[in-house]
């Protein structure tokens, strides 16, 4: 089972990547394939659509667009729920100790590492950045 994990531009340009990358891979995670990416503005509004009508929406655009990131698809028994666990809660003063949000996220903004919240969205962001994957 795939899912998509976004190693964000806060975290890249404060030189965690490898030791997020590191930490996924510890947790059994295999990376089937990784993209550096800079997502333009109608890539991040495309990707974050579900959210267009919250407050944070245009902050949230602007902030993926800021800098490059890391797209993962990971392969692991039970994937997307297993990541959701690894990296721990949205805002990183909720995360639980030892997730990678605690670890390495600065606010809830700029919160180091996205991950797919099911398996239907997990299917549709693999393939947004991964469309050789597709099935
Ligand atoms: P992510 O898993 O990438 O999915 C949506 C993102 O919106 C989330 O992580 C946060 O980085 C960002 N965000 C900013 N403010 C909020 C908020 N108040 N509630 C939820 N997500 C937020």
């Amino acid at each position: 089972m795939l899912t998509l994990a976004i190693i964000k531009p806060d975290a890249i340009e404060a030189g965690n990547a490898g030791k997020i990358l590191a930490h996924l891979e510890g947790q059994g995670f295999k990376i089937r394939a990784a993209r550096l990416v800079r997502l333009t503005k109608a890539q991040a509004e495309e990707f974050y659509a579900v959210h267009r009508e919250r407050p944070f929406f245009r902050p949230l655009v602007t902030f993926m667009g800021s800098g490059p990131a890391l797209a993962l698809a990971l392969a692991r028994e039970d994937a997307v729920a297993h990541l959701r666990q690894v990296i721990g809660a949205t805002d990183p003063a909720e995360a639980k100790a030892g997730t990678v949000r605690k670890l390495y996220a600065q606010s809830r903004e700029r919160n180091a590492i996205h991950a797919s919240d099911s398996a239907e969205t997990a299917a549709r962001e693999v393939a947004f950045f991964f469309p050789e994957l597709a099935p």
